[in-house]
């Protein structure tokens, strides 16, 4: 037990000297806790959310309509979207509520994103939606712009977007919606062999928030060996947390606006050889839940397949094993650690994907906890 814990007492120790010498000011913003809200996967109603967890909760998710960009909308699901935002307002604590866009083919963003009368359909119906449903704010998670050409065009959606916000938080004299995107864990990319940056000075500019999301760097769509799907390190690649963090920082996105992606679900492997069960460990195919678990599934396969479970310093990420079945996933150790590293990087918060995939609030407590004030 000493041996486990001795590395995050000296991770905070380090992390947090280093934030204090360079002379940060902790703590000038307010801390951003955040999660996302799948409807389709919520499994508990906004009521019986713990929200002196949270200061942010994203419902997950609304879509624009394919041929005039607005926000589709129904009367039922306006219904829904309205009783979850009311319903977390009337909490103790309150939580501010915001509607994420996203769950689309990346080519309907990208055809909105491509002139300014569809840009405008689109930011003036988020707008009516948002204020008409009670919701603080509005996220787009497009995943992701697909060549230099669509990082143009969505900055040019961002700026326009933050416009129309700041036009009508002052024509309505109310405060303006939070404007928030999720992002790569990367600031620039090759996917498809096409390179990418993202365009941090409108980013920085026009959004309140930029939510990185750090994970999903090893899975099923590469079967031939085990992996920390949200490695905080990695020693052999750039595919880690703090390899994206940081790259965001050194392109100049101001840490306040930075908000670190946290997994609440892990990915499995059938190993090649049971013995052989480490990280990075040969794997032959998808493991038990066809590849994905949440942290919920995980403690009980765990539990009934008595399996052994691990944690691997060098990603800062847990494991277990049983037979051939291999899981790796963040625990509450994984998870202090990264919220440690986060804040010692000056970053405004975190952002669980999903809410309803912990176990009993444990991982959102923890996580809450590490934060210091
Ligand atoms: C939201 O819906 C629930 C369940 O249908 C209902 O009990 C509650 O009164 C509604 N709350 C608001 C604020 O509309
Ligand atoms: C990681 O990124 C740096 C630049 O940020 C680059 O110099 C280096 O070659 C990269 N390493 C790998 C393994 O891709
Ligand atoms: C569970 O695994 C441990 C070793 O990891 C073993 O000692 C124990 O007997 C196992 N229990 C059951 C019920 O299989």
């Amino acid at each position: 037990m000493v041996s486990l814990r001795l590395p995050h007492f000296l991770f905070s120790f380090f992390f947090l000297s280093l934030a204090m010498t360079s002379g940060r000011v902790l703590g000038s913003h307010m801390a951003v806790k955040s999660a996302y809200y799948p409807d389709w996967a919520s499994g508990l109603p906004p009521l019986s959310i713990d929200t002196s967890l949270f200061t942010h909760i994203y419902y997950a998710f609304v879509q624009p309509d394919g041929v005039t960009f607005e926000l589709d909308v129904s009367d039922s699901l306006a219904t829904i979207l309205s009783n979850f935002s009311s319903t977390l307002h009337s909490k103790n604590p309150p939580v501010k509520t915001i509607i994420s866009i996203g769950g689309a083919a990346s080519s309907l963003f990208s055809n909105m994103a491509s002139s300014a009368s569809t840009r405008k359909n689109f930011i003036l119906s988020t707008l009516d939606i948002a204020r008409k449903l009670g919701f603080d704010g509005l996220d787009l998670d497009w995943e992701f712009p697909r060549s230099p050409a669509e990082m143009d065009n969505f900055a040019s959606l961002l700026e326009e977007w933050r416009a129309e916000v700041q036009k009508e938080a002052q024509e309505t004299n109310r405060s303006p919606l939070v404007l928030t995107a999720a992002v790569y864990f990367s600031v620039d990319f090759f996917l498809s062999n096409i390179y990418r940056i993202y365009p941090v000075e409108s980013m920085s500019k026009s959004l309140d928030l930029v939510n990185a999301m750090c994970y999903n760097y090893h899975g099923s769509w590469d079967t031939s060996a085990t992996g920390a799907q949200a490695a905080l390190f990695d020693p052999n690649s750039n595919i880690s947390t703090s390899y994206g963090l940081n790259s965001w920082v050194k392109a100049g996105l101001q840490q306040s606006k930075l908000v670190m992606g946290l997994p609440l679900y892990g990915r499995t492997w059938t190993l090649k050889d049971p013995k052989v069960n480490s990280v990075g460990a040969p794997a032959v195919s998808a493991g038990p839940g066809n590849g994905v678990l949440t942290y919920n599934q995980i403690l009980n396969y765990n539990r009934e397949h008595n399996a052994t479970v691990k944690f691997d310093i060098t990603t800062v990420s847990a494991y277990s094993y049983g037979g051939t079945a291999w899981i790796g996933y963040d625990d509450t150790r994984s998870t202090t650690l990264k919220v440690d590293y986060a804040q010692a990087l000056g970053l405004r918060g975190y952002l669980f994907w999903a809410l309803s995939y912990d176990h009993e609030w444990r991982i959102a407590t923890e996580a809450s906890r590490a934060w210091l004030l």
